[in-house]
């Protein structure tokens, strides 16, 4: 029969989705799910992966990363961050528009597009950014596929200038009415500047003058802004990298109100807190928002178990361990590497007790599908998916460290730390991408993919800024 032979069968693996576990088979043909078999039944198969004792994962996606290229390869580039991802168990990543040039405009978009379709292992979707200078841009960058847009509101790597508010409400209008999601890096930028500046007057240099800075305060509004000016416009947000505990009740009440309003943490704020900032070399942690107090932790995990933020994931932001390292804070590169350790890390948690391995494929795979217009093509293992999956060893132990980074931004901030659960295998659209902590892949396949999202649901459309430049227009409100 060879008519029925499938390319692939991944065999006798515990299959996972975000509402439960079942042994099954998985058939794959030309790079897609074909068919779910029970354990008994399997068709014919080119290549047979015996999944026996392992868990099988829809591919991670991660929303967050910085792959650095263009402009700052010497901190990662598209091979080195792929290959990262792929070992990490992420078969597409979301790369954020601070590059060097930002992605901007169509031109731009072209030029990083080519540069990770060369060197891609995994599949990928491109932000492009909301800035003041690029209003004109949104329509452009939407139609060339762009997966959503980036608004940093707070200043960190690339020093992007945050846009003055009216241009954040225009930028808004627009993007309501193309339906795509914006993230948000939610800092107030006059707030963390006018402290920062305080500081360094005061001569705090040491690693917590940073997070004085940023206090909690920096956050919340910037988050509750945010939400006001979506709330108005229609715009869906997405706020990225939530560190504050105090953020929770209010990100309760918007998506209460009906915003369209997703949100991530990272491994990090649930692991990490700022004490460790006094540990030696502990200043390497330096990231925005900053590492907190450990009484965000707790809050945090609560948050994430009980659905108030969407999903986690990485901020993957590398730097030269020489720019990480050194007396004065205000100096050092903020971020660093996550990509490949936060599976690791979030497995360890799942041994611990803390979230069940469905909770994974809910926040690490089909939230962030679901969010960015992906969901049926990635974050499911369904048939009529795209082949991408994850296989987990939930026993297997690893100690993190910086020298087993794949990434070229060889920082660990988990340093010696022992994690339980590893992935042992990653493939991309049916090909093995990573083997048992290493990348494997004869040649760079990693596709942009582009979101469908749901229809765009606008308001306020009488006054927006291109309805009131028309004349004779009345300027009122939609009814409440
Ligand atoms: O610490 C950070 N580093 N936070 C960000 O939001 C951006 C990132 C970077 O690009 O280095
Ligand atoms: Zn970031």
């Amino acid at each position: 029969m060879s008519a029925a032979k499938v390319d692939l069968v991944i065999k006798g693996g515990r299959v996972v989705s975000e509402s439960g576990i079942v042994d099954a088979n998985i058939a794959v043909t030309d790079g897609k799910i074909a068919g779910i078999f029970a354990p008994a039944l399997a068709p014919d198969a080119t290549q047979v992966i015996d999944a026996t004792g392992r868990y099988v994962l829809p591919g991670l996606i991660d929303v967050h990363v910085h792959f650095r290229e263009p402009g700052m390869a010497h901190k990662e580039n598209w091979t080195t961050g792929s290959q990262a991802a792929a070992v990490g168990g992420v078969t597409t990543v979301f790369e954020m528009p601070n590059t060097d040039p930002p992605t901007d405009n169509l031109n731009n978009l072209a030029t990083k597009r080519d540069l990770a379709e060369r060197q891609s292992i995994v599949d990928f979707g491109l932000y492009g950014l909301l800035g003041e200078h690029n209003l004109s841009e949104l329509e452009r960058l939407a139609d060339g596929g762009v997966i959503g847009f980036k608004l940093f509101l707070g200043n960190t790597t690339g020093d992007l200038p945050c846009p003055d508010d009216g241009a954040v409400l225009e930028g808004f209008e627009i993007l309501a009415s193309l339906g795509l999601r914006c993230s948000i890096h939610a800092e107030n930028s006059p707030i963390l500047f006018w402290r920062q500046r305080a500081l360094q007057a005061a001569k705090r240099n040491d690693p917590l003058a940073h997070l004085a800075a940023r206090t909690d305060v920096v956050a919340l509004e910037a988050l509750n802004r945010s939400a006001t000016l979506a709330e108005w416009t229609g715009a869906r947000i997405h706020i990225v990298h939530e560190s504050c505990a105090r953020s929770i009740d209010f990100i309760k009440f918007w998506k209460g109100r009906g915003v369209d309003l997703t949100v991530e943490t990272l491994p990090q704020y649930l692991y990490l807190d700022a004490e460790m900032m006094l540990d030696d070399g502990g200043e390497v942690i330096r990231m925005n928002p900053p590492i907190r107090e450990k009484a965000h932790q707790e809050p945090l995990w609560q948050a994430v178990l009980d659905g108030t933020i969407d999903m986690i994931s990485t901020d993957h932001a590398p730097h030269a361990i020489e720019e990480k390292r050194g007396d004065d804070v205000w100096k050092l590169a903020c971020g660093f590497p996550g990509v490949e350790t936060s599976l690791p890390l979030m497995l360890t948690a799942v041994n611990r007790g803390r979230l069940r391995i469905e909770d994974i494929a809910k926040l690490m795979a089909a939230s962030p599908a679901r969010a960015f217009g992906l969901y049926g093509q990635k974050g499911v293992i369904a048939v009529g998916a795209d082949a991408d999956i994850t296989l987990v060893d939930l026993n297997a132990e690893a100690v993190l460290s910086a020298s087993s980074l794949h990434s070229k931004g060889k920082c660990s901030a988990y340093e010696g730390m022992t994690v339980k659960g590893l992935p042992v295998m990653t493939l991309v659209r049916g090909h093995v991408v990573a083997k048992n902590g290493e990348p494997v892949a004869e040649q760079p396949r990693g596709r942009m993919v582009s979101p469908t999202m749901p229809a765009p649901r606008p308001r306020n459309q009488a006054t927006t800024l291109k309805a009131v430049l028309e004349p004779h227009q009345k300027p009122y409100g939609d009814p409440f």
